[in-house]
């Protein structure tokens, strides 16, 4: 497990790389350079995924109560990651539950463009983030969706019968400059980019509370046996209040017990880090 202490410098320079500012370099031995590094360089496009959970694996009571899950480490590095991509996408159901602002505001750094998948067309425009006066807002519809009002950015993409395709919003957002995004919920929206193999890290922040019901932050589509399950190699990052474990998603599947252990726990991280970003 890496210790992650992040430095004010550190931090300029992640996001002077981001900007294209700085470039990483293979001698950059740092945790703080590993984890984040590969999200402030990406020039290609980049897919982030995180998830903020508690030990059992739950991101909201059955009720609903989804805030102060992820302990102040746990949500100092949401926003780090919020800071270096260039836009946020969230599925409607965590704008109707939380209410979010999808802003920087832990950490030094501009707020990504906010992105809503509102495939059929629910968003009122009372929400809370058409109001803030924060970064832009997107909503992608489906092509059949209510028509919306046209002070809002509106994509329509086709709507097969899995609803919207993940790569088609991917790419209405790279026409727009927007390469590098994070995923950040809920359970449906993240399983959707998972499944069409688009993500390229998963991050998973546990913070030490047993919530004991509620949802869950990633609902894929259930396997019969633990072989078909996803055993993607993970770095181990101390945050301080959370434990993350950094995932390659799109690396080649990985089944086999020897594979499986490729979560390391060790500072050899470097040959791993840097092989294919
Ligand atoms: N702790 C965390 O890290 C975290 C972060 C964010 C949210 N959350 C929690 O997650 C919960 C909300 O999760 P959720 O899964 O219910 O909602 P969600 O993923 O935010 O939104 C689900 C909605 O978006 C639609 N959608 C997503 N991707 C789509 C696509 N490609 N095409 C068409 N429709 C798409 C879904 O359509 P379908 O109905 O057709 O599936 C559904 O209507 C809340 O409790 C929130 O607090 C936790």
């Amino acid at each position: 497990m890496r210790n992650l202490n992040i430095t004010d410098g550190l931090w300029r320079r992640l996001l002077s790389i981001r900007d294209g500012n700085d470039v990483l370099s293979r001698k950059d031995a740092d945790a703080a350079l590993a984890l984040y590094g590969p999200i402030a360089s990406a020039k290609d496009g980049f897919v982030l995924a995180q998830v903020g959970q508690s030990l059992d694996g739950r991101v909201a009571t059955p009720s609903g109560d989804a805030r102060d899950i992820s302990g102040p480490d746990g949500l100092a590095h949401l926003h780090r990651c919020r800071a270096l991509v260039d836009a946020v996408i969230v599925g409607i159901g965590t704008i109707q539950n939380d209410n979010p602002r999808l802003s920087v505001r832990e950490v030094s750094g501009p707020s990504p463009t906010r992105v809503i998948i509102d495939c059929r067309g629910e968003l009122t425009g009372n929400e809370g983030l058409f109001h803030d006066g924060g970064a832009p807002v997107i909503i992608i519809q489906g092509h059949d969706a209510a028509q919306t009002s046209r002070d809002f950015d509106v994509v329509k993409l086709r709507r097969g019968p899995a609803g919207l395709d993940p790569s088609h919003i991917l790419d209405a957002l790279t026409q727009r400059g927007l390469k590098r995004v994070l995923v950040e919920g809920g359970a449906r929206t993240i399983a959707r980019f998972i499944d069409a193999n688009l993500v390229d890290r998963l991050h998973v922040a546990i913070a030490p509370l047993i919530i004991g019901s509620g949802p869950c932050g990633i609902s894929l589509p259930p396997i019969a046996e633990l072989c078909n399950a996803h055993r993607p190699m993970a770095e181990v990052y101390a945050l301080g209040s959370d434990v993350l474990f950094d995932c390659r998603l799109k690396t080649r599947a990985t089944s086999s017990a020897r594979e499986s252990q490729d979560i390391r726990m060790s500072d050899g991280a470097d040959a791993v880090l840097y092989a294919n970003v």
